[in-house]
Protein backbone atom coordinates (compact mmCIF):
# COMPACT_ATOMS: atom_id res chain seq x y z
CA UNK A 1 0.00 0.00 0.00
CA UNK A 2 0.99 3.60 -0.73
CA UNK A 3 0.24 6.48 1.09
CA UNK A 4 -0.86 8.30 -2.07
CA UNK A 5 -4.51 9.84 -1.25
CA UNK A 6 -7.27 7.70 -3.33
CA UNK A 7 -10.45 9.59 -5.35
CA UNK A 8 -13.00 7.58 -6.10
CA UNK A 9 -15.38 8.79 -9.07
CA UNK A 10 -18.83 7.10 -8.97
CA UNK A 11 -20.56 7.21 -13.06
CA UNK A 12 -24.23 7.16 -11.97
CA UNK A 13 -25.94 9.68 -14.86
CA UNK A 14 -27.29 6.85 -16.41
CA UNK A 15 -31.20 7.40 -17.15
CA UNK A 16 -31.84 3.40 -16.69
CA UNK A 17 -34.85 4.03 -19.08
CA UNK A 18 -34.61 -0.41 -19.09
CA UNK A 19 -35.71 -0.49 -15.53
CA UNK A 20 -39.05 1.30 -16.38
CA UNK A 21 -39.10 3.35 -13.42
CA UNK A 22 -39.41 6.74 -11.90
CA UNK A 23 -36.21 6.33 -9.53
CA UNK A 24 -32.75 6.73 -11.17
CA UNK A 25 -31.64 3.66 -12.17
CA UNK A 26 -28.73 3.39 -9.68
CA UNK A 27 -30.83 3.92 -6.36
CA UNK A 28 -32.52 0.69 -6.94
CA UNK A 29 -32.02 -1.34 -4.05
CA UNK A 30 -29.66 -4.72 -3.58
CA UNK A 31 -29.99 -5.82 -0.43
CA UNK A 32 -31.69 -3.03 1.15
CA UNK A 33 -29.42 -0.14 0.11
CA UNK A 34 -29.39 1.69 -3.29
CA UNK A 35 -26.85 0.10 -5.56
CA UNK A 36 -24.83 3.55 -6.33
CA UNK A 37 -24.24 2.86 -2.43
CA UNK A 38 -22.73 -0.50 -2.93
CA UNK A 39 -20.66 1.11 -5.20
CA UNK A 40 -19.63 4.32 -2.78
CA UNK A 41 -19.38 1.86 -0.11
CA UNK A 42 -16.47 -0.54 -1.70
CA UNK A 43 -14.79 2.38 -2.61
CA UNK A 44 -14.66 3.36 0.89
CA UNK A 45 -13.81 0.01 2.33
CA UNK A 46 -10.73 -0.35 -0.12
CA UNK A 47 -9.57 3.23 1.38
CA UNK A 48 -11.09 5.54 -0.54
CA UNK A 49 -10.74 9.14 1.00
CA UNK A 50 -12.97 11.13 -0.98
CA UNK A 51 -15.85 10.60 -3.74
CA UNK A 52 -17.17 12.43 -6.73
CA UNK A 53 -20.59 11.49 -7.65
CA UNK A 54 -21.54 12.08 -11.56
CA UNK A 55 -25.39 12.58 -11.62
CA UNK A 56 -27.86 13.08 -13.97
CA UNK A 57 -30.01 16.33 -13.79
CA UNK A 58 -32.87 15.52 -10.67
CA UNK A 59 -31.05 12.80 -8.87
CA UNK A 60 -31.03 14.80 -5.79
CA UNK A 61 -31.79 11.83 -3.97
CA UNK A 62 -28.56 10.24 -4.51
CA UNK A 63 -26.73 12.35 -2.46
CA UNK A 64 -28.84 12.07 0.50
CA UNK A 65 -28.61 8.08 -0.01
CA UNK A 66 -24.90 8.26 0.71
CA UNK A 67 -24.95 10.72 3.40
CA UNK A 68 -24.28 7.62 6.00
CA UNK A 69 -20.74 6.82 4.19
CA UNK A 70 -19.34 9.74 6.81
CA UNK A 71 -16.44 10.79 3.92
CA UNK A 72 -16.53 13.86 1.90
CA UNK A 73 -18.56 13.00 -1.19
CA UNK A 74 -18.67 15.75 -3.99
CA UNK A 75 -21.71 15.61 -6.18
CA UNK A 76 -21.44 16.67 -10.47
CA UNK A 77 -24.32 16.87 -12.45
CA UNK A 78 -23.90 15.84 -16.24
CA UNK A 79 -26.67 17.34 -17.72
CA UNK A 80 -25.79 15.98 -21.57
CA UNK A 81 -24.74 12.06 -21.74
CA UNK A 82 -22.20 11.87 -24.04
CA UNK A 83 -19.96 9.06 -22.59
CA UNK A 84 -18.10 7.99 -20.23
CA UNK A 85 -15.27 10.05 -20.42
CA UNK A 86 -17.35 12.99 -20.94
CA UNK A 87 -18.63 12.05 -17.68
CA UNK A 88 -16.02 11.48 -15.63
CA UNK A 89 -15.11 15.07 -17.01
CA UNK A 90 -17.36 17.07 -15.41
CA UNK A 91 -16.06 15.69 -12.17
CA UNK A 92 -12.84 17.57 -13.20
CA UNK A 93 -12.63 20.16 -10.27
CA UNK A 94 -12.43 17.22 -7.88
CA UNK A 95 -8.93 15.94 -10.47
CA UNK A 96 -7.91 19.29 -10.77
CA UNK A 97 -5.02 20.09 -7.76
CA UNK A 98 -5.79 16.35 -6.32
CA UNK A 99 -2.57 14.31 -5.87
CA UNK A 100 -2.98 10.65 -5.77
CA UNK A 101 -4.49 7.99 -6.99
CA UNK A 102 -8.00 8.45 -9.38
CA UNK A 103 -10.19 5.28 -9.36
CA UNK A 104 -13.49 4.95 -12.06
CA UNK A 105 -16.63 3.00 -11.22
CA UNK A 106 -20.02 2.68 -11.88
CA UNK A 107 -23.07 3.10 -9.83
CA UNK A 108 -24.84 0.61 -11.32
CA UNK A 109 -22.33 -2.60 -10.59
CA UNK A 110 -23.05 -3.40 -7.04
CA UNK A 111 -21.34 -6.64 -6.69
CA UNK A 112 -17.88 -5.44 -7.03
CA UNK A 113 -15.39 -6.32 -3.92
CA UNK A 114 -13.27 -3.65 -2.08
CA UNK A 115 -10.29 -5.95 -2.07
CA UNK A 116 -10.66 -6.00 -6.25
CA UNK A 117 -11.14 -2.38 -6.31
CA UNK A 118 -7.75 -2.06 -4.01
CA UNK A 119 -5.91 -4.31 -6.72
CA UNK A 120 -6.37 -2.54 -9.43
CA UNK A 121 -4.93 0.41 -7.43
CA UNK A 122 -2.03 -1.49 -6.15
CA UNK A 123 -1.25 -1.94 -10.03
CA UNK A 124 -0.08 1.73 -10.10
CA UNK A 125 2.34 0.86 -7.45
CA UNK A 126 4.13 -0.76 -10.09
CA UNK A 127 4.95 2.03 -12.42
CA UNK A 128 1.77 2.39 -14.12
CA UNK A 129 -0.21 5.57 -14.87
CA UNK A 130 -3.57 3.68 -16.00
CA UNK A 131 -4.76 0.13 -14.78
CA UNK A 132 -7.70 -1.48 -16.23
CA UNK A 133 -9.99 -4.07 -14.64
CA UNK A 134 -11.05 -7.13 -17.35
CA UNK A 135 -13.22 -10.14 -16.79
CA UNK A 136 -13.28 -13.22 -19.07
CA UNK A 137 -17.24 -12.69 -20.16
CA UNK A 138 -19.33 -16.01 -20.52
CA UNK A 139 -21.17 -14.07 -23.64
CA UNK A 140 -18.97 -10.78 -24.88
CA UNK A 141 -21.62 -9.34 -26.93
CA UNK A 142 -22.04 -5.77 -26.19
CA UNK A 143 -18.73 -5.19 -23.80
CA UNK A 144 -15.84 -3.08 -24.73
CA UNK A 145 -13.02 -5.82 -25.87
CA UNK A 146 -9.02 -5.47 -24.17
CA UNK A 147 -6.69 -5.88 -27.31
CA UNK A 148 -3.50 -7.14 -25.98
CA UNK A 149 0.06 -6.83 -28.10
CA UNK A 150 2.59 -9.49 -28.85
CA UNK A 151 4.15 -9.11 -25.23
CA UNK A 152 0.48 -9.32 -23.44
CA UNK A 153 0.22 -5.52 -22.36
CA UNK A 154 -2.75 -3.81 -23.00
CA UNK A 155 -2.86 -1.98 -26.68
CA UNK A 156 -6.19 -0.61 -26.81
CA UNK A 157 -10.00 -1.16 -25.43
CA UNK A 158 -12.52 -1.54 -28.65
CA UNK A 159 -16.26 -1.34 -28.47
CA UNK A 160 -18.06 -3.51 -29.54
CA UNK A 161 -19.17 -1.48 -32.47
CA UNK A 162 -16.25 0.09 -33.25
CA UNK A 163 -14.60 -4.09 -33.41
CA UNK A 164 -13.69 -6.08 -36.46
CA UNK A 165 -15.17 -9.55 -36.38
CA UNK A 166 -11.57 -11.23 -35.07
CA UNK A 167 -11.63 -8.48 -32.34
CA UNK A 168 -15.41 -9.39 -31.41
CA UNK A 169 -14.01 -12.86 -30.66
CA UNK A 170 -12.09 -11.95 -27.69
CA UNK A 171 -13.43 -12.96 -24.42
CA UNK A 172 -11.32 -10.78 -22.15
CA UNK A 173 -13.77 -7.52 -21.32
CA UNK A 174 -13.34 -4.04 -19.95
CA UNK A 175 -15.87 -4.11 -16.57
CA UNK A 176 -15.28 -0.39 -16.65
CA UNK A 177 -13.42 0.34 -13.61
CA UNK A 178 -10.19 1.66 -14.40
CA UNK A 179 -7.48 3.28 -11.77
CA UNK A 180 -5.08 6.43 -13.17
CA UNK A 181 -2.79 8.81 -11.70
CA UNK A 182 -4.07 12.07 -11.01
CA UNK A 183 -1.07 13.77 -12.33
CA UNK A 184 -1.92 11.96 -16.06
CA UNK A 185 -5.85 11.98 -15.56
CA UNK A 186 -6.78 15.44 -16.97
CA UNK A 187 -3.95 15.35 -19.55
CA UNK A 188 -5.52 11.94 -21.22
CA UNK A 189 -8.92 12.30 -21.26
CA UNK A 190 -8.81 15.84 -22.69
CA UNK A 191 -7.70 14.34 -26.13
CA UNK A 192 -10.46 12.18 -26.07
CA UNK A 193 -12.67 12.36 -28.97
CA UNK A 194 -15.96 11.15 -30.43
CA UNK A 195 -14.57 9.82 -34.00
CA UNK A 196 -16.75 6.53 -33.18
CA UNK A 197 -19.69 4.16 -34.05
CA UNK A 198 -21.92 6.03 -31.31
CA UNK A 199 -20.57 9.67 -31.58
CA UNK A 200 -19.51 9.54 -27.97
CA UNK A 201 -16.44 10.47 -25.91
CA UNK A 202 -15.32 7.15 -24.49
CA UNK A 203 -13.69 6.25 -21.79
CA UNK A 204 -11.88 3.47 -22.99
CA UNK A 205 -9.67 5.79 -25.79
CA UNK A 206 -7.31 6.88 -23.01
CA UNK A 207 -5.49 3.67 -22.91
CA UNK A 208 -4.45 4.28 -26.49
CA UNK A 209 -3.44 7.82 -25.48
CA UNK A 210 -1.96 6.80 -22.96
CA UNK A 211 0.37 4.28 -24.97
CA UNK A 212 1.26 6.95 -27.19
CA UNK A 213 2.68 9.09 -24.44
CA UNK A 214 4.72 6.07 -23.16
CA UNK A 215 2.57 6.02 -20.00
CA UNK A 216 2.10 2.14 -18.75
CA UNK A 217 -1.04 0.83 -19.03
CA UNK A 218 -1.43 -2.43 -16.88
CA UNK A 219 -4.55 -4.72 -16.38
CA UNK A 220 -6.10 -6.88 -13.47
CA UNK A 221 -8.51 -9.27 -14.02
CA UNK A 222 -11.26 -10.49 -11.86
CA UNK A 223 -14.79 -12.93 -12.20
CA UNK A 224 -17.50 -11.79 -14.43
CA UNK A 225 -19.82 -11.60 -11.65
CA UNK A 226 -18.53 -8.90 -9.83
CA UNK A 227 -19.20 -6.44 -12.55
CA UNK A 228 -22.51 -7.40 -13.39
CA UNK A 229 -24.10 -4.07 -14.51
CA UNK A 230 -27.66 -3.43 -13.58
CA UNK A 231 -29.52 -2.53 -16.77
CA UNK A 232 -33.41 -4.30 -15.81
CA UNK A 233 -35.25 -5.79 -13.48
CA UNK A 234 -33.70 -9.20 -14.43
CA UNK A 235 -30.00 -8.11 -14.08
CA UNK A 236 -31.51 -6.45 -10.74
CA UNK A 237 -32.58 -9.73 -9.25
CA UNK A 238 -29.48 -11.68 -10.79
CA UNK A 239 -27.52 -9.03 -8.83
CA UNK A 240 -30.05 -9.69 -5.37
CA UNK A 241 -28.98 -13.26 -6.07
CA UNK A 242 -25.78 -12.90 -5.42
CA UNK A 243 -25.53 -10.55 -2.65
CA UNK A 244 -27.95 -12.72 -1.04
CA UNK A 245 -25.47 -15.76 -1.56
CA UNK A 246 -22.65 -13.61 0.14
CA UNK A 247 -24.46 -12.27 3.19
CA UNK A 248 -25.78 -16.48 3.79
CA UNK A 249 -22.22 -17.46 3.36
CA UNK A 250 -21.16 -14.31 5.76
CA UNK A 251 -23.82 -15.18 8.38
CA UNK A 252 -23.27 -18.64 8.61
CA UNK A 253 -19.54 -17.89 8.52
CA UNK A 254 -19.91 -15.78 11.56
CA UNK A 255 -21.68 -18.61 13.75
CA UNK A 256 -25.32 -18.36 12.54
CA UNK A 257 -27.72 -21.62 11.78
CA UNK A 258 -29.95 -20.73 8.37
CA UNK A 259 -31.93 -23.65 8.55
CA UNK A 260 -32.68 -23.03 5.20
CA UNK A 261 -30.20 -20.37 4.15
CA UNK A 262 -31.66 -19.98 -0.03
CA UNK A 263 -35.13 -18.64 1.60
CA UNK A 264 -33.82 -16.19 4.63
CA UNK A 265 -33.23 -12.53 2.92
CA UNK A 266 -30.73 -10.32 4.70
CA UNK A 267 -29.68 -6.36 4.09
CA UNK A 268 -26.40 -5.28 3.28
CA UNK A 269 -26.41 -4.32 7.23
CA UNK A 270 -28.12 -7.22 8.76
CA UNK A 271 -25.63 -8.34 12.12
CA UNK A 272 -25.97 -11.72 13.56
CA UNK A 273 -24.24 -12.83 16.54
CA UNK A 274 -22.91 -16.24 17.33
CA UNK A 275 -25.54 -19.33 17.74
CA UNK A 276 -28.14 -17.25 16.35
CA UNK A 277 -30.50 -19.45 14.76
CA UNK A 278 -32.91 -18.45 11.69
CA UNK A 279 -35.53 -20.86 10.28
CA UNK A 280 -36.84 -20.68 6.84
CA UNK A 281 -38.52 -17.36 5.56
CA UNK A 282 -37.19 -14.32 7.11
CA UNK A 283 -36.72 -11.75 5.71
CA UNK A 284 -34.28 -8.54 7.38
CA UNK A 285 -34.80 -5.57 6.16
CA UNK A 286 -32.00 -2.71 6.89
CA UNK A 287 -30.75 -1.60 10.15
CA UNK A 288 -30.87 -4.89 12.13
CA UNK A 289 -28.71 -6.43 15.00
CA UNK A 290 -29.54 -9.75 16.31
CA UNK A 291 -27.07 -11.02 19.29
CA UNK A 292 -25.65 -14.20 20.47
CA UNK A 293 -28.59 -16.98 21.27
CA UNK A 294 -31.30 -15.58 19.52
CA UNK A 295 -33.63 -18.19 17.78
CA UNK A 296 -35.64 -16.60 15.24
CA UNK A 297 -38.24 -19.10 14.19
CA UNK A 298 -40.29 -19.17 10.60
CA UNK A 299 -41.82 -16.77 8.41
CA UNK A 300 -40.85 -13.42 10.70
CA UNK A 301 -40.24 -9.67 8.74
CA UNK A 302 -37.44 -7.35 11.04
CA UNK A 303 -36.64 -4.71 9.99
CA UNK A 304 -34.73 -1.21 12.20
CA UNK A 305 -34.58 -3.83 15.31
CA UNK A 306 -32.08 -4.89 17.90
CA UNK A 307 -32.63 -8.57 19.40
CA UNK A 308 -30.29 -9.08 22.80
CA UNK A 309 -29.27 -12.03 23.45
CA UNK A 310 -31.33 -15.77 23.81
CA UNK A 311 -34.31 -13.71 23.30
CA UNK A 312 -36.86 -15.88 20.28
CA UNK A 313 -38.96 -14.24 17.96
CA UNK A 314 -41.78 -15.68 16.11
CA UNK A 315 -42.89 -17.84 14.14
CA UNK A 316 -44.50 -15.20 12.09
CA UNK A 317 -43.58 -11.99 14.26
CA UNK A 318 -42.82 -8.39 12.82
CA UNK A 319 -40.44 -6.70 14.70
CA UNK A 320 -40.02 -2.95 12.84
CA UNK A 321 -38.29 0.07 13.44
CA UNK A 322 -37.36 0.87 16.74
CA UNK A 323 -38.29 -2.39 18.16
CA UNK A 324 -35.31 -2.97 20.58
CA UNK A 325 -35.82 -6.24 22.26
CA UNK A 326 -33.82 -7.32 25.66
CA UNK A 327 -32.26 -10.21 26.37
CA UNK A 328 -34.47 -13.42 27.10
CA UNK A 329 -38.04 -12.01 25.56
CA UNK A 330 -40.10 -14.04 24.20
CA UNK A 331 -41.79 -12.23 20.91
CA UNK A 332 -44.38 -15.16 19.39
CA UNK A 333 -46.85 -15.69 16.57
CA UNK A 334 -48.42 -12.61 14.83
CA UNK A 335 -47.06 -10.06 17.02
CA UNK A 336 -45.62 -6.58 16.21
CA UNK A 337 -43.39 -4.44 17.93
CA UNK A 338 -42.87 -0.75 16.58
CA UNK A 339 -40.61 2.04 17.73
CA UNK A 340 -40.88 0.20 21.97
CA UNK A 341 -38.41 -0.93 24.35
CA UNK A 342 -39.08 -4.88 25.58
CA UNK A 343 -37.21 -5.36 28.47
CA UNK A 344 -35.50 -8.31 29.39
CA UNK A 345 -37.85 -11.25 29.94
CA UNK A 346 -40.79 -10.08 29.32
CA UNK A 347 -43.05 -12.16 27.37
CA UNK A 348 -45.33 -11.26 24.17
CA UNK A 349 -46.49 -14.75 23.22
CA UNK A 350 -49.22 -14.18 20.95
CA UNK A 351 -51.88 -11.63 17.96
CA UNK A 352 -50.22 -8.12 19.89
CA UNK A 353 -50.07 -4.96 18.94
CA UNK A 354 -47.27 -3.04 20.68
CA UNK A 355 -45.74 0.50 19.45
CA UNK A 356 -44.46 3.67 21.31
CA UNK A 357 -43.97 1.73 24.26
CA UNK A 358 -41.85 0.57 26.73
CA UNK A 359 -42.09 -3.22 28.21
CA UNK A 360 -40.86 -3.37 31.26
CA UNK A 361 -38.62 -6.45 32.48
CA UNK A 362 -40.72 -10.28 33.41
CA UNK A 363 -44.24 -8.21 32.27
CA UNK A 364 -46.44 -10.77 30.26
CA UNK A 365 -48.66 -8.85 27.74
CA UNK A 366 -51.75 -11.33 27.16
CA UNK A 367 -53.29 -12.57 23.77
CA UNK A 368 -54.75 -9.97 22.03
CA UNK A 369 -53.35 -7.25 23.60
CA UNK A 370 -53.27 -4.00 21.69
CA UNK A 371 -51.40 -0.31 22.13
CA UNK A 372 -53.58 2.33 20.99
CA UNK A 373 -50.86 4.76 20.31
CA UNK A 374 -52.34 6.63 17.12
CA UNK A 375 -55.48 8.95 17.53
CA UNK A 376 -55.56 9.35 14.20
CA UNK A 377 -53.52 12.84 14.21
CA UNK A 378 -50.85 11.99 17.02
CA UNK A 379 -48.68 9.12 18.47
CA UNK A 380 -48.75 8.83 22.28
CA UNK A 381 -46.62 6.82 24.24
CA UNK A 382 -47.38 3.88 26.72
CA UNK A 383 -45.69 2.31 29.46
CA UNK A 384 -45.60 -0.89 30.97
CA UNK A 385 -44.36 -1.20 34.43
CA UNK A 386 -41.86 -4.02 35.14
CA UNK A 387 -43.77 -7.57 36.27
CA UNK A 388 -47.06 -6.25 35.12
CA UNK A 389 -49.61 -8.66 33.75
CA UNK A 390 -51.74 -7.38 30.75
CA UNK A 391 -55.23 -9.92 30.23
CA UNK A 392 -55.63 -11.30 27.32
CA UNK A 393 -57.55 -8.83 24.98
CA UNK A 394 -57.17 -5.57 26.28
CA UNK A 395 -56.83 -2.43 25.00
CA UNK A 396 -54.04 0.03 26.53
CA UNK A 397 -54.96 3.91 25.23
CA UNK A 398 -52.34 5.97 25.04
CA UNK A 399 -50.82 8.16 26.65
CA UNK A 400 -51.42 5.52 29.63
CA UNK A 401 -49.00 4.49 32.39
CA UNK A 402 -49.53 0.35 33.76
CA UNK A 403 -47.80 0.39 36.97
CA UNK A 404 -45.49 -2.00 37.95
CA UNK A 405 -46.58 -5.49 38.75
CA UNK A 406 -50.56 -4.32 38.25
CA UNK A 407 -52.60 -6.58 36.91
CA UNK A 408 -55.16 -5.87 34.10
CA UNK A 409 -58.21 -7.68 33.62
CA UNK A 410 -58.95 -9.65 30.39
CA UNK A 411 -60.74 -7.27 27.90
CA UNK A 412 -60.27 -3.78 29.69
CA UNK A 413 -59.68 -0.89 27.76
CA UNK A 414 -57.42 1.03 29.84
CA UNK A 415 -57.84 5.00 29.24
CA UNK A 416 -56.69 6.14 32.66
CA UNK A 417 -52.98 5.40 34.94
CA UNK A 418 -53.05 2.67 37.13
CA UNK A 419 -50.74 2.37 40.11
CA UNK A 420 -48.74 -0.09 40.76
CA UNK A 421 -49.77 -3.72 41.98
CA UNK A 422 -53.80 -2.68 41.64
CA UNK A 423 -56.21 -4.63 39.79
CA UNK A 424 -57.86 -2.56 37.09
CA UNK A 425 -61.37 -4.58 35.26
CA UNK A 426 -62.93 -2.43 32.96
CA UNK A 427 -65.62 -4.67 31.67
CA UNK A 428 -69.66 -4.89 32.44
CA UNK A 429 -71.21 -6.79 35.00
CA UNK A 430 -71.88 -10.11 33.76
CA UNK A 431 -75.68 -11.36 33.38
CA UNK A 432 -76.76 -14.66 33.74
CA UNK A 433 -80.38 -16.43 32.82
CA UNK A 434 -81.01 -19.66 33.85
CA UNK A 435 -83.13 -21.58 31.32
CA UNK A 436 -83.20 -18.75 28.89
CA UNK A 437 -81.45 -20.54 25.70
CA UNK A 438 -83.71 -24.09 26.67
CA UNK A 439 -87.09 -21.54 26.20
CA UNK A 440 -85.75 -19.67 23.37
CA UNK A 441 -85.32 -23.61 21.64
CA UNK A 442 -88.94 -24.39 22.37
CA UNK A 443 -90.68 -21.10 21.31
CA UNK A 444 -88.99 -21.69 17.61
CA UNK A 445 -89.90 -25.10 18.04
CA UNK A 446 -86.74 -26.74 18.69
C1 LIG B 1 -18.97 0.69 -21.06
C2 LIG B 1 -17.56 0.64 -21.63
C3 LIG B 1 -17.27 -0.78 -22.11
C4 LIG B 1 -17.45 -1.76 -20.98
C5 LIG B 1 -18.84 -1.64 -20.38
C6 LIG B 1 -18.92 -2.46 -19.13
C7 LIG B 1 -17.06 2.82 -22.61
C8 LIG B 1 -16.99 3.62 -23.86
N1 LIG B 1 -17.47 1.57 -22.73
O1 LIG B 1 -19.86 0.43 -22.14
O2 LIG B 1 -15.95 -0.86 -22.60
O3 LIG B 1 -17.25 -3.09 -21.43
O4 LIG B 1 -19.10 -0.26 -20.01
O5 LIG B 1 -20.24 -2.46 -18.64
O6 LIG B 1 -16.67 3.32 -21.58
N2 LIG B 1 -22.50 7.05 -18.01
C9 LIG B 1 -22.68 8.35 -17.61
N3 LIG B 1 -22.71 9.33 -18.55
C10 LIG B 1 -22.54 9.10 -19.87
C11 LIG B 1 -22.37 7.76 -20.28
C12 LIG B 1 -22.34 6.75 -19.32
O7 LIG B 1 -22.82 8.61 -16.43
O8 LIG B 1 -22.56 10.05 -20.65
C13 LIG B 1 -22.46 5.99 -17.00
C14 LIG B 1 -23.67 5.08 -17.11
O9 LIG B 1 -24.69 5.50 -16.21
C15 LIG B 1 -23.11 3.74 -16.69
C16 LIG B 1 -21.67 3.80 -17.13
O10 LIG B 1 -21.34 5.17 -17.27
O11 LIG B 1 -23.14 3.56 -15.29
C17 LIG B 1 -21.41 3.03 -18.42
O12 LIG B 1 -22.11 3.60 -19.46
P1 LIG B 1 -22.79 2.74 -20.61
O13 LIG B 1 -23.38 3.65 -21.58
O14 LIG B 1 -23.64 1.69 -20.01
O15 LIG B 1 -21.49 2.07 -21.27
P2 LIG B 1 -21.44 0.76 -22.13
O16 LIG B 1 -21.81 1.07 -23.52
O17 LIG B 1 -22.13 -0.34 -21.47
CA1 LIG C 1 -23.63 -0.64 -19.75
Amino acid sequence: MTGRPWLSIILAAGLGTRMKSALPKVMHAVAGRPMVGHAAASAVDAGAERLAVVVGPDMQGVAASLRHLHKPAAFFVQTERLGTAHAVLAAREAVAGFQGDVVIQYGDTPLLRAQTLKRLRAALDGGAGLAVLGFEAENPFGYGRLILDETGGLAAIREEKDASQAERAIRLCNSGVMALRAEIMLPVLEQIANANAKGEYYLTDAVEIARRQRIGVAVEVCAEEEVLGVNDRVQLAAAERVMQQRLRHAAMEGGATLIAPETVTFAFDTRLGRDVIVEPNVFFGPGVTVEDDVHIKANCHLEGARVARGAVIGPFARLRPGADIGQDVRIGNFVEVKQATVEAGAKINHLAYVGDARVGAKANIGAGTIVCNYDGFNKHFTEIGTGAFIGSNSALVAPVKVGDGAFIGTGSVITRDIEANALALERSELRQMPGWAARFRARHGK
